[in-house]
């Protein structure tokens, strides 16, 4: 059996291993196919506003290299990680000398290396999720040729993906949520919210609700700044709950609570909030967390129950391909999936940097049979749907009274 097709095996016959174990595996096969006698296999990390290496393994294995270094300690393992370009040199040595190579970092302690060379690991999407060292003992003397660059390339096939994969499913495995000082303020403030009697001129549940809509303009602001979409979707939903029979404190309930839907996108990390390209899978998920942070805001109030199951579930989908969860029709709280329909025909008809504003009719269209990005049929309760169907010039009304100016 050849090398490649003995690491493919390795890869599909324990798709639950551990990334550890992984990335042990995947470097041991690397030093193997590119005949290096050790190296450290590193996975590229970006937490908030840092990115760093973690040492997921090294070979021969030891534990004097560190474990994290930060993107911008100077190395050969971090330029490879920033550039993405494979660095290689004869002369490990004297490479350390001008700085170029790191001996705490680029290789592992207990060796004197002749030749080193550092690859990234990439993922489908080309983007460096890790980076590999190796290296050949100088007692050795063997160089890496050009073709080790050809054979990382086969490997990274394989391997960048998966280690990927494996590292990603485990840290999914262990999160928890970590309330960050913003979400510990947020939440002092909601359960201040939830008991205030009185703000200066307003009594009472006025003041309750005043207080809610603020905290809801203030999401707003921190996410795309989007006018009076907030009080749209509470008119929107307000107005679905009533054509759906639902009884007048539920109504009331919905009018205030679907305006604290992306509450928790203020414990998104800015950067990812704001960033203007493609996210990756590791900030698309970041992203998606504002549904479990807007819940963990909110639920600390009875009065904000119904807003937090909103927060929760309102981008999972009727069959099931939605998210945090991927809860599917019944198990969708109503006021989640009405809220859903009133925050879709809000951003459609809204002009936003990367889209053009619809008008009622188009807007009405895509609810009703789904474009490209929206599967109606998928997406939506079926009863919400008819009920914005039987009643949809009621949406352009409220779009038009509450009209961003
Ligand atoms: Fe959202
Ligand atoms: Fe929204």
């Amino acid at each position: 059996m050849n090398k490649r097709l003995s690491f493919a095996d390795m890869l599909d016959h324990h798709p639950g291993q551990s990334a550890a174990v992984l990335a042990g595996k995947a470097l041991h096969q690397a030093c193997a196919l590119m005949q290096a006698d050790g190296g450290v296999l590193y996975l590229l990390r970006h937490d908030k506003e840092e990115s760093s290496l973690i040492r997921a393994a090294s070979w021969p294995e030891t534990s004097e290299v560190e474990d994290i270094i930060p993107i911008d300690h100077p190395s050969m393992s971090t330029i490879v990680a920033q550039t993405g370009s494979t660095l290689k040199f004869d002369d490990a040595a004297a490479s350390e000398a001008i700085a170029l190579i790191d001996r705490a970092t680029d290789f592992p302690a207990d060796m004197e290396p002749g030749a080193i060379a550092a690859f990234a690991l990439t993922n489908h999407a080309k983007d460096v999720v890790g980076v590999v060292t190796l290296s050949n003992d100088v007692s050795s003397g063997r160089a890496f040729a050009q073709e080790s660059l050809e054979l990382f390339a086969r490997f990274n096939r394989l391997a960048g993906a998966a280690v990927e994969r494996a590292d990603l499913l485990e840290r999914i495995g262990q999160i928890r949520f970590d309330p960050t000082e913003r979400n510990n303020r947020l939440r002092q403030q909601v359960e201040k919210l939830a008991f205030i009697e009185d703000i200066e001129g307003v009594r009472g549940d006025d003041a309750f609700r005043l207080a809610i809509s603020m905290l809801a303009r203030a999401a707003e602001i921190y996410d795309e700044g989007t006018g009076n979409h907030v009080f749209r979707v509470n008119e929107y939903s307000h107005f679905l709950g009533q054509t759906l029979g639902m009884d007048a404190k539920y109504c009331h309930q919905l009018r205030y609570s679907a305006q604290l839907h992306d509450v928790g996108k203020m414990g998104v990390a800015p950067t990812v909030l704001r960033k203007t390209s493609a996210l990756n899978t590791e900030e698309r998920r970041e992203m998606d967390n504002h549904t479990i942070y807007g819940h963990r805001i909110l639920n600390q109030s009875p009065r904000l129950a119904m807003a937090a199951e909103i927060a929760l579930n309102h981008h999972e989908k009727w069959d099931g391909s939605g998210y945090p969860d991927g809860k599917r029709e019944d198990e969708i709280p109503l006021s989640a999936r009405i809220v859903q329909i009133a925050d879709i025909y809000d951003a459609l008809r809204s002009k936003r940097p990367y889209k053009p504003a619809l008008d009622h009719q188009q807007a009405r269209d895509i609810i009703l049979h789904g474009d490209d990005r929206i599967d109606a049929g998928g997406h939506f309760d079926p009863r919400v749907v008819e009920a914005f169907g039987d009643t949809h010039e009621s949406f352009d009304k409220i779009w038009r009274n509450l009209q961003d100016v």
